[in-house]
């Protein structure tokens, strides 16, 4: 149903069923039937994370950056700072929301496609005690990184920090464990890994540090995580009018991965990109990163030397495929992205590959 085959980092190819869920028929948001969705499909999300009884989601009509900037709107008083540790775009964003909002931070900066140094993370975090919050993205999708969120969870823990961490695009494409990493708050997109649509961001969070916050304690009236919270816990309920058709397909595609097994997802994603690294390499692309550090659902590879970028994607979409040119520094490197998230099977990277065979 997409022209072409999106092997983007969303927006994803969606199951025929997720589609399908948008045809619902139409309900009111101030219904009961509204409200045993929304329960369900935030009970749903808990799992992505592996979350227990003492975490609680909440689900905002916007895209992921409408989660990241909920919480980082919400959860700050006056003096207190935030621990940014950031090596890409991604990282750069949460930055961009720390300074519109004229919160302190501690900025713990790493070259993009580096990982960052956790000695030098701790020392910033022993150093300055307004910390309240760590903020770091899981799945630095502009490099296609893998950042050492339990290492850093660790950290916040040892420190008595909260620990927030954008999981945009990792929630259902990595193992995330919130107990175990100790993530206090994690946000994410139903566009992504899950296999719904962009538009539908949710934040999963502890509950007992939800209970603390105050409509008043924001700083934005719509991306208000307490707003959010109260409605959420009083009725199921959302604090202005939710996109509800994007609820039915974000459920839908939840249960899809239920039902596959969140597990086994993981596992096709981590095949698929395999077959994808293996075909890149035989066909003599190199990589950003080492494979070891690399996502299971992107793979950030240059083109031949000399190759125009532009052209060559271009050349991808006339073939059928769309592919995602570098952001920042690595477009001038003549880096180019390869998502597999989203309904996308080994036969599918392999039909793919054929394609790039010919267009490079
Ligand atoms: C890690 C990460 N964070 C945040 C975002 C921003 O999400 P959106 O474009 O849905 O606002 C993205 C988008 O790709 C992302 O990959």
């Amino acid at each position: 149903m997409s022209k072409t085959f999106l092997f983007s980092p969303g927006p994803v190819m969606v199951g025929e069923n997720v589609r399908q869920s948008l045809t619902h028929y139409d309900i009111c948001h101030r219904s009961p039937e509204f409200e045993e969705l929304y329960k369900d499909t935030t009970d749903k999300i808990n799992k992505l994370f592996k979350a227990d009884d003492s975490y609680r989601s909440v689900i905002i009509s916007g895209s992921g950056t409408a989660a990241n900037e909920t919480v980082l709107a919400s959860i700050f008083k006056d003096g207190e700072k935030a621990l940014l540790i950031r090596n890409g775009e991604f990282g750069n964003r949460l930055k961009q929301i720390l300074d519109q909002y004229k919160i302190g931070y501690v900025d713990c900066s790493f070259e993009w496609g580096k990982l960052p140094d956790l000695d030098a993370v701790e020392k910033a975090l022993a150093a300055d005690k307004a910390v309240k919050v760590i903020c770091m993205v899981f799945h630095e999708t502009s490099s296609c990184m893998i950042n050492p969120v339990k290492a850093v969870g660790d950290l916040a823990d040892k420190y008595g920090k909260m620990f927030m961490v954008d999981c945009v695009s990792a929630a259902a494409g990595q193992d995330i464990d919130v107990v175990d990493m100790h993530i206090t708050f994690a946000t994410s997109v139903g566009g992504k890994c899950v296999g719904a649509y962009p538009g539908s961001a949710y934040v999963c969070a502890r509950e007992n540090v939800l209970k603390t916050l105050t409509p008043e304690m924001g700083r934005n009236v719509y991306l208000n995580l307490a707003r959010h919270y109260q409605a959420a816990a009083k009725n199921n309920q959302t604090p202005n009018t939710p996109n509800v058709n994007l609820f039915w397909a974000l459920n839908t595609a939840l249960t899809n991965i239920l039902d596959e097994g969140l597990d086994n997802q993981i596992a096709r994603y981590k095949e698929c990109a395999r077959v994808l690294r293996d075909g890149m390499k035989e066909l003599g692309l190199k990589f950003l990163l080492p494979e070891e550090q690399m996502s299971n659902t992107v793979t950030s590879v240059f083109l031949p030397e000399g190759d125009d970028l532009e052209e060559f994607i271009a050349k991808m979409s006339d073939a059928g495929y769309t592919v995602y040119a570098g952001k920042g520094i690595f477009y001038d490197m003549g880096m180019f992205q390869v998502a597999n998230m989203g309904e996308i099977y080994t036969d599918d990277c392999k039909e793919f590959l054929k394609a790039l065979e010919k267009c490079l």
